[in-house]
């Protein structure tokens, strides 16, 4: 596997990142599409504006993404989008992928970091490694989603199990 930071000038277009989005959205609880998501809209804003990390397996496709903001003038940052294609799962290809967040984040001295989900095994995981609080809850197309609040002060990283390139050649 290959950790990159995507830029405009990557091999994985912003079209493959559109597919891979659109086809993880059944794996999403709530599924993005029930709630009438425009998927270009969504992922141009994410690729112009946010941070994209992506896991590449060795035909360069993707398989894993994590999609975050940390434009605004507060210290903080926030997941768009988060992935792993269901062949590529529980492997600690997630795990990478959010660490590379918090390490660039806690680089650009933001402190707190929150995730909306409602994904049991990753509240359970984001709870334990990172002492990761509920800040609310919110139900969105029928479905109950926890934003989770991590303060990266308190979070201790590891050394990279792989190298994350800067971007991609
Ligand atoms: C949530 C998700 C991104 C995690 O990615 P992953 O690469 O499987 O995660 P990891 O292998 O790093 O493991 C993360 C944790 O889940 C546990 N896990 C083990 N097998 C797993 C599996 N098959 N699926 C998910 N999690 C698993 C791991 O033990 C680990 O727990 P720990 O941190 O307490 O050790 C992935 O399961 C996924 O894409 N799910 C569907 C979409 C989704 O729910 N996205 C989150 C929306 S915010």
């Amino acid at each position: 596997m290959r950790y990159c930071v995507w830029n405009a000038a990557s091999s994985v277009t912003v079209d493959d990142i559109l597919a891979y989005v659109k086809t993880l959205d059944a794996s999403m609880n709530p599924p993005l599409a029930n709630y009438g998501i425009d998927f270009p809209v969504f992922v141009k804003k994410m690729t112009d504006l946010g941070v994209v990390l992506l896991a590449l397996d060795d035909e360069n496709r993707i398989a894993g993404m994590f999609a975050f903001y940390c434009y605004d003038e507060s210290q903080n940052g926030f997941c768009t989008w988060f992935g792993v294609r269901s062949d590529c799962r529980g492997r600690g290809v997630g795990t990478m992928l959010r660490e590379e967040c918090f390490q660039i984040l806690k680089a650009r001295g933001r402190r707190y970091f929150r995730i909306r989900t409602s994904t049991a095994s990753l509240i359970a995981s984001l709870t334990k490694r990172y002492g990761a609080v509920v800040e609310s809850r919110e139900t969105v197309a029928g479905v109950e989603k926890s934003m989770m609040l991590i303060d990266l002060n308190a979070v201790e990283l590891g050394e990279s199990k792989a190298t994350f390139e800067m971007s991609e050649p």
